[in-house]
């Protein structure tokens, strides 16, 4: 079974510790790249050592899901590693959009900004989508090759 790779920095570590421990009870195979403690952590080395294996590792990894405050300092780390589509996201619609549209391999949360259970909702939600191919195709590849 692909792993979900989980990683946080202390602004996400309570939301990645709830979404491990979720995503486990049903049955995910999950790898915890940290933070480990709620002690201050450096986001930007969270999210470039969990979007390089993401990415070189397509066959190990199925996802990847980062939490810090706002998501948005993991969202800007993870995408600048080659082949990385990581969405910032803060609702169901974008979650599901992220993967039907963009084909997203990484999802951000903001434990500052999404409540535990929105959160979860929106990992479920991009987890249950299917990336639509098709038009979308074209968009993607460019990303890819950028
Ligand atoms: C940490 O205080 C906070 O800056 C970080 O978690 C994140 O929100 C950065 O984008």
């Amino acid at each position: 079974m692909k792993k979900i790779a989980l990683g946080s920095d202390h602004g996400g570590f309570r939301l990645k510790e709830l979404l491990k421990q979720r995503l486990e009870q049903e049955g995910y195979a999950v790898r915890d790249f940290g933070c480990a403690t709620p002690e201050p952590a450096e986001y930007p080395e969270i999210a470039f050592a969990l979007a390089q294996a993401v990415a070189a590792e397509p066959e190990e990894y199925r996802c990847g899901i980062l939490c810090c405050g706002t998501g948005i300092g993991m969202s800007i780390a993870a995408n600048k590693v080659k082949g990385i589509r990581a969405a910032l996201c803060a609702d169901c619609f974008s979650a599901r959009m992220a993967k039907e549209h963009n084909d997203a391999n990484v999802i951000t949360l903001g434990e500052r900004v999404t409540g535990p259970e929105l959160a979860w909702e929106m990992v479920k939600t991009f987890l249950a989508a299917e990336y639509r191919h098709g038009v979308h195709e074209a968009r993607v590849r460019a990303l890819t090759e950028a």
